[in-house]
């Protein structure tokens, strides 16, 4: 992956694969408590969608010309998220592969809408400070 030297962005993409991992190897497996489990999507819906409003808002600070396309590829994943994650609250049992499948999503997105972003932050370094945001 390529980082985009910006901490709070970066340390977005290791918190959600390791909340996926540690989610997947929890001791008897994901948890099959539809209270505790609903409470672990919502928290992985809503970190989410946090995480993609600070990759927008970095890359409207930094003028990179394909955020609109960007931004409709998060919602698509947030979209898919919750078509993986809802079902689970209804009933379908298989957790383990819907969280393979949203942790495979999510590599995805980083590997090619991210990484695609964080090259072209690397091209212009102007635009590719390490403080978060640039001053006014
Ligand atoms: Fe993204
Ligand atoms: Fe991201």
């Amino acid at each position: 992956m390529q980082p985009f030297q910006d901490p709070q962005v970066d340390a977005d993409h290791d918190w959600m694969i390791t909340f996926f991992d540690r989610l997947r190897m929890s001791p008897g497996g994901p948890t099959e408590d539809p209270r505790v489990f609903r409470q672990l999507a919502a928290c992985l819906l809503d970190y989410l969608s946090g995480h993609c409003q600070r990759e927008e808002q970095l890359m409207r600070d930094r003028g990179y010309e394909e955020t609109d396309g960007h931004a409709e590829a998060h919602r698509q994943l947030q979209r898919e998220f919750q078509r993986l994650l809802m079902p689970r609250l209804e009933g379908h049992l298989d957790l383990e592969e819907d969280l393979r499948l949203v942790r495979e999503l999510f590599l995805c997105h980083i590997v090619t809408w991210d990484d695609a972003f964080g090259a072209w932050l690397a091209r212009h370094p102007g635009r590719s400070t390490t403080s978060g945001r640039d001053g006014p």
